[in-house]
């Protein structure tokens, strides 16, 4: 459309335009610093970061490797002070460690890995200078890692499949891994999803019980895909002799960052798939005002998107009592539909939550799908969802309510296998055949029920190609974006999207989109990261801009003797994750 004037608030910077720099490009007049970066102090005690002598021991105290979500949660009674909440999704065991042999860690450095890996509770402060942000190493920090003890909750918790050796009671689960964006709940809590935990396992191929193998191959656990060969050193990442390991891994985990010694919870109620993030909306009006709806995809190619409806209602300064939300309520897989022929230039239509499992206030629970128990459908959700006739999507990652409208927004990275060798073709929400640069999903939803509207904000790419759609807007006004991964919003009501896997020849980014008025679809680059990283975690604050850089430096052929990417450094150094805040030069509000 014809669009007046100049960008909305919150847009208002300078385009930084798709490169293949070795930094965080940011727009002119901005400035940025690294808050912390893989290896740095977190607990007291922690020795400062040295590449060349990592031990588990050093790494069970400082900051874990490849930082995806970030959350900034305000300190009680402490102004300018945080909790930033970050999780630390996976390993590159070929990067962190010179002459690392492809599957054969050492014990320590496996040991390390699992060091590296969880949830990062910090301390930070604020400048009254700039926008930076300034980490206290103390007593409020905490590293959750693949070794912390998590209790878990619903339909799942103590039955047989979840029991093992070490855990007899089936409750009681060791560490969270793979852990890939999140968010914050309204109760002061984060909450993260674990996803790519099929990287973790041993011996798949040994586990001979067909229904067993059955489960595993559906949520992708095979020989090869087990890169980090934990299980050499611990049992319980070897199938072969704890089959049942596997299913206490893939459910969203939640965390009280106040309290140091508290144990951290994994949510059955929500299912188990490789889930990306949960993010809350509160029912705000009418009878089911209070009601919590958290909303989580499966990144995966051709899975699905789901929410969870709680039957109890938020409590207002009751932390206790909301940390126990996500196991009372029913969990919702969706399917898409449209009258319209499938399209790429404002396709729409409308959509079902078709109810998988419905948990109860006593603990009991209710399966919805025929020939599952409920404790089947909370540990094999995906397969729960086959059979309940969902749509197969294009890699539902990161999904937010926006904090205003409600509207919910999804991030549909790629699936360069759609169309192609038997498998499914185009549908109205995933149109396009061999879709390398992914598409944003907006949801209108009627958030405690059981229907729905949608359209597609964005069909990502080259906007000169004719198979992209930006929310209408005159397409040789916006940056090119491809493969949407996380979303946020901004506090005007923008929202920010980060890339990973960018397919355009440039490093992947950060960018803002409008939503509302004759500028809806705008899509303007605020940053990129360096060389094969991926941008993760944004928020978006009034003066601020955080972002994880992920990976930087992660390419196939690289290796410590030969980086791909020297920052946050700089000379001759390793490449390093690590989280940064960017802000206005003297001050001012983001992007106005
Ligand atoms: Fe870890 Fe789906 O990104
Ligand atoms: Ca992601
Ligand atoms: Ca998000
Ligand atoms: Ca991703």
């Amino acid at each position: 459309g014809a669009a007046s004037g100049g960008p909305v608030d919150g847009m208002k910077f300078d385009i930084v335009k798709p490169n293949t720099e070795d930094a965080v490009v940011i727009p002119d007049g901005y400035e940025q610093k690294v808050v912390i970066a893989w290896g740095d102090p977190v607990l007291p005690g922690a020795p400062e970061f040295d590449f060349e002598n990592q031990t588990a021991d050093a790494q069970s105290k400082q900051f874990g490797f490849n930082n995806d979500f970030a959350g900034l949660i305000p300190i009680d009674g402490q102004p300018g002070h945080y909790y930033l909440v970050v999780n630390q999704e996976y390993t590159t065991e070929a990067h962190m460690f010179r002459g690392f042999v492809e599957k054969k860690p050492t014990e320590e450095q496996a040991r390390t890995s699992m060091a590296a890996h969880g949830i990062t509770v910090l301390e930070v402060t604020e400048s009254d200078k700039d926008g930076s942000l300034t980490p206290v190493v103390g007593s409020r920090n905490r590293r959750i890692t693949a070794s912390t003890p998590f209790r878990l909750t619903g339909p799942a918790a103590g039955t047989d499949l979840v029991k093992t050796s070490a855990d007899r009671s089936g409750n009681t689960i060791a560490g969270t891994i793979a852990n890939c964006s999140g968010g914050l709940t309204p109760w002061g809590t984060m909450l993260s999803g674990e996803e790519n935990y099929n990287n973790y396992f041993s011996n798949a191929s040994k586990v001979t019980d067909k229904a067993a193998a059955g489960h595993l191959e559906r949520y992708g656990f095979d020989d090869d895909a087990d890169y980090h060969q934990w299980g050499q050193y611990e049992t319980r990442f070897d199938l072969a002799q704890e089959p049942n390991e596997a299913n206490r891994f893939g459910y969203v985990v939640e965390v009280d960052p106040t309290d140091p010694q508290s144990t951290p919870l994994k949510h059955s109620a929500l299912g188990r798939l490789k889930h990306e993030s949960a993010t809350i909306h509160v029912v705000k009006e009418g009878p089911q005002a209070g009601t919590v709806v958290a909303y989580t995809g499966d990144d995966e190619k051709f899975e699905y998107i789901y929410k969870f409806v709680s039957s109890r209602k938020i409590k207002e300064g009751d932390k206790r009592a909301n940390m126990g939300i996500l196991t009372e309520g029913t969990l919702y897989v969706a399917s898409f539909s449209s009258d319209k022929p499938v399209t790429t230039d404002d396709a729409a239509g409308s959509g079902t939550w078709h109810k998988l499992l419905t948990t109860n206030a006593d603990g009991s629970a209710v399966s919805h799908i025929k020939g599952m128990t409920a404790a089947e459908v909370a540990v094999f959700t995906r397969e729960a969802a086959d059979k309940a006739g969902a749509t197969k999507m294009d890699r539902p990652e990161d999904i937010e309510p926006h904090p205003v409208t409600g509207k919910v927004y999804c991030a549909l990275t790629n699936n360069d296998d759609r169309g192609v060798d038997g498998e499914e073709g185009p549908t109205a929400a995933n149109p396009r055949k061999e879709n390398k640069n992914g598409q944003i999903l907006e949801m209108t939803d009627d958030h405690a029920g059981e229907s729905f509207t949608w359209d597609l904000l964005l069909v990502c790419g080259d906007p000169k190609a004719a198979d992209t759609y930006f929310g209408g807007f005159d397409k040789s006004q916006v940056s090119p974006i491809s493969c949407p991964d996380n979303v946020a919003f901004d506090p005007h009501g923008n929202l920010w999207i980060s890339t990973d896997g960018n397919a355009l020849e440039s490093n992947d980014g950060l960018f803002a989109v409008a939503l509302e008025g004759d500028r809806r679809g705008e899509t303007k680059q605020f940053l990129t990261v360096p060389a094969k990283a991926e941008t993760c975690g944004p928020i978006i604050q009034d003066k601020r801009v955080i972002v994880c850089v992920q990976h930087p430096g992660e390419d196939d052929d690289a290796t410590p003797d030969k980086p791909a990417s020297h920052w946050p450094d700089g000379g001759d150094s390793q490449p390093r994750p690590a989280v940064v805040a960017v802000w206005r030069s003297g001050g001012g509000q983001i992007g106005v």
